[in-house]
């Protein structure tokens, strides 16, 4: 049917143009339709190349989403952050031996290395920002004895920076010492972007893999391969859960503070803070995550963005004890104190080298650790938050336990 309907039109067309053709000159007519026929063609190949372009850069931009561009890189923009956070531990906590020399860090010098070693022989430094450091051999295992070496149960390999506070001279120390190739794989909390897969530059030693040492920008933020060639179109994670924080600064269980030897065991500001009414507030409510707290105490600065008073003013204006309140004794020195040991600390003088983050103390309760060593309850004892100054040897007079509890009970309670 549709072929016949053709075969007609094109017949009556034709027919047409006959007809015209035989009223006017010829050649005119089909010099017309010639030109849109040109046209016509210029379109077509265009379309398809775009299409074409699209996919190629997608592609890229995915890709670049996951570069990981390192904490230099971040520097140019954010300045003034960069260079806080450079004098803050972050950073420093796992740093390569460049060229045989000592790492320069900000506030500490190491000047001595376990005997037998040369710089040369080192291929990290862990720790060595502020409280103390040990080191890594060139296969990657923590060092634990002389070169080649194996067995000495008395090798000193831990070095603890000088502590005025506790009352120690800078010295030596043991760590595992004498065990046969002790694994680095600390990289979880201790590196960027850690996975535990495989061996960082293939080193037997070194257990997982890693992107940069010590815990740069991205560990925190995200990769920042995107962020860095467009800022706004690519903004970075910012977490402000004391979770994040947590996943370092803990132990295990969060239900459980670890002691041993007399003191709460390091890097457990996380469970701490889970035993109290605490545990509501964001670790970034106290600390600003850049600058942290070591760099600020040497620089003799406010040490937290909010103090106990901006929250506890109440309390701030009630100390029932004219002398402290003269002396102004601060808040952390009973509700914050030195618990906690990382390097030095001196059970008689009630003195480690970290701050707890427990803060309330009970103050029926006179001692802080039971017989087995472990904590009686999640609260602070008066020995702990009393007897630091209270002591033998103290900077105030030594006190009776009955002279602690009258004093303590009811401390920010006003006086009829
Ligand atoms: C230990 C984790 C951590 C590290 C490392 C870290 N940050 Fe942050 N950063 C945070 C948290 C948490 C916040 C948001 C909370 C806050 O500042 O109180 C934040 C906020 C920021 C902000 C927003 C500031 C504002 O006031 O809006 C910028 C920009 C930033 N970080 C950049 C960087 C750069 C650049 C680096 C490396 C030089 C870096 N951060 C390293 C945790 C970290
Ligand atoms: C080219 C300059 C530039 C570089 C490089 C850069 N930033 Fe930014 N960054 C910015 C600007 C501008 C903003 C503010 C964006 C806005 O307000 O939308 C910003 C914001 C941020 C924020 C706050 C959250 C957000 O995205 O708005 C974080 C966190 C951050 N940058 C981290 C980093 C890190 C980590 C690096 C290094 C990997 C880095 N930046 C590199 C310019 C830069
Ligand atoms: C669960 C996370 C975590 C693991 C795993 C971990 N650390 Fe740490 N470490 C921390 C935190 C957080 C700190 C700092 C806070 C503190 O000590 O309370 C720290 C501090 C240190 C310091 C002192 C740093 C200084 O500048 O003084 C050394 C040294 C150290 N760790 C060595 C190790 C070694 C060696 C391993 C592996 C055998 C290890 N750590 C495993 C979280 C961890
Ligand atoms: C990836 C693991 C990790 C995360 C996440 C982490 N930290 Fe740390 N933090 C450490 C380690 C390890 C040290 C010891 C660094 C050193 O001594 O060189 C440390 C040290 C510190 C210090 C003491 C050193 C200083 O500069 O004053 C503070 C304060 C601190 N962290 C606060 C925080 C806060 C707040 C957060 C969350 C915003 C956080 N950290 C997240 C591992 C971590
Ligand atoms: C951002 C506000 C804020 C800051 C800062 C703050 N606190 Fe608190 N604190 C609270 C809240 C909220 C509670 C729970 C109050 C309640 O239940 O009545 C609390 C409870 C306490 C308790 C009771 C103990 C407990 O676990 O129930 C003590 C002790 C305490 N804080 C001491 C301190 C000290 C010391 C500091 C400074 C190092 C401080 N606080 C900083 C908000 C804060
Ligand atoms: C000399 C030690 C000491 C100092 C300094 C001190 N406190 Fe207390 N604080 C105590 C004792 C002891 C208790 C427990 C009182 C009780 O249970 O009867 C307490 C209890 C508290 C409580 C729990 C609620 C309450 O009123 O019992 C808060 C909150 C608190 N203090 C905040 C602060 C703040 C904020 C500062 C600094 C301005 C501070 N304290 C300074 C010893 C001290
Ligand atoms: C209520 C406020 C507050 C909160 C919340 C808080 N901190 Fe602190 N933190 C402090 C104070 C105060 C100090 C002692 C500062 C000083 O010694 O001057 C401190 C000290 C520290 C130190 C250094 C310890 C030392 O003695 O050198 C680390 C590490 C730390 N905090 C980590 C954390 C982490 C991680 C969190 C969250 C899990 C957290 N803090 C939550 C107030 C707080
Ligand atoms: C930072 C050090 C420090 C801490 C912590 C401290 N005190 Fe004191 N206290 C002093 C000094 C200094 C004096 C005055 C001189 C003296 O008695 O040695 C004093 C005096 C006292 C007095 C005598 C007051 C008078 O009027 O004669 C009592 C009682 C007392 N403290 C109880 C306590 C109790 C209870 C705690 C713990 C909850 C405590 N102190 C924590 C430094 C401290």
């Amino acid at each position: 049917m549709k072929s016949k309907w053709l075969i007609l039109v094109v017949l009556t067309l034709a027919a047409l143009l006959i007809a015209g053709c035989a009223g006017a000159q010829g050649p005119a007519g089909p010099a017309g339709p010639a030109g849109p026929a040109g046209l016509k063609g210029d379109p077509g190949p265009a379309g398809p190349a775009g299409p074409k372009g699209d996919p190629g850069p997608a592609g890229e931009a995915a890709s670049a989403f996951r570069t990981y561009a390192g904490d230099e890189a971040c520097a140019g923009c954010h300045t003034d952050l960069y260079d806080k956070y450079k004098m803050s531990g972050h950073p420093w906590k796992l740093t390569k031996v460049e060229g045989g020399q000592a790492p320069n860090y900000p506030f500490t010098k190491l000047t001595e290395l376990p005997q037998g070693y040369t710089w040369d022989d080192i291929l990290y430094v862990i720790g060595g920002y502020a409280w103390k450091a040990r080191f890594v051999n060139k296969e990657g295992y923590i060092i634990t004895d002389e070169p080649g070496k194996t067995g000495n149960a008395d090798y000193l390999n831990q070095w603890n920076f000088a502590n005025t506070i506790v009352g120690k001279q800078a010295g030596w120390v043991k760590y595992n010492s004498g065990k046969e190739k002790l694994p680095y794989n600390c990289g979880s909390c201790h590196t960027t972007a850690y996975s535990p897969r495989g061996n960082q530059d293939d080193l037997p030693g070194l257990v997982g893999t890693w992107k940069q040492e010590g815990i740069r920008c991205e560990e925190c933020h995200g990769f920042g391969g995107l962020h860095i060639q467009d800022p706004q179109g690519a903004p970075m994670d910012v977490v402000r859960d004391s979770e994040m924080c947590g996943k370092c600064h803990r132990r295990d269980d969060v239900e459980n503070v670890n002691a041993k030897g007399g003191f709460i065991e390091h890097h457990e500001q996380y469970e701490e803070l889970y035993q109290s009414k605490h545990i509501t507030i964001n670790c970034v409510v106290c600390h600003d995550p850049h600058t942290g707290v070591v760099q600020l105490r040497q620089m003799g600065m406010q040490t937290t963005r909010t103090t106990c008073a901006n929250c506890h003013y109440k309390q701030a204006q009630v100390q029932n004890n004219e002398i402290h309140a003269a002396m102004r004794v601060d808040c952390v020195e009973c509700h914050m104190p030195r618990l906690v040991k990382t390097a030095w600390g001196d059970i008689d003088k009630f003195t480690g080298d970290i701050r707890t983050h427990l803060m309330a103390i009970d103050s029926q309760q006179l001692t802080t650790f039971g017989e087995d060593g472990s904590l009686v309850s999640g609260q602070i004892g008066l020995d702990w938050a009393c007897r630091h100054c209270h002591v033998e040897g103290g900077s105030a007079t030594a006190k009776t336990d009955e002279e602690l509890l009258n004093g303590a009970s009811d401390y920010h309670t006003p006086n009829p």
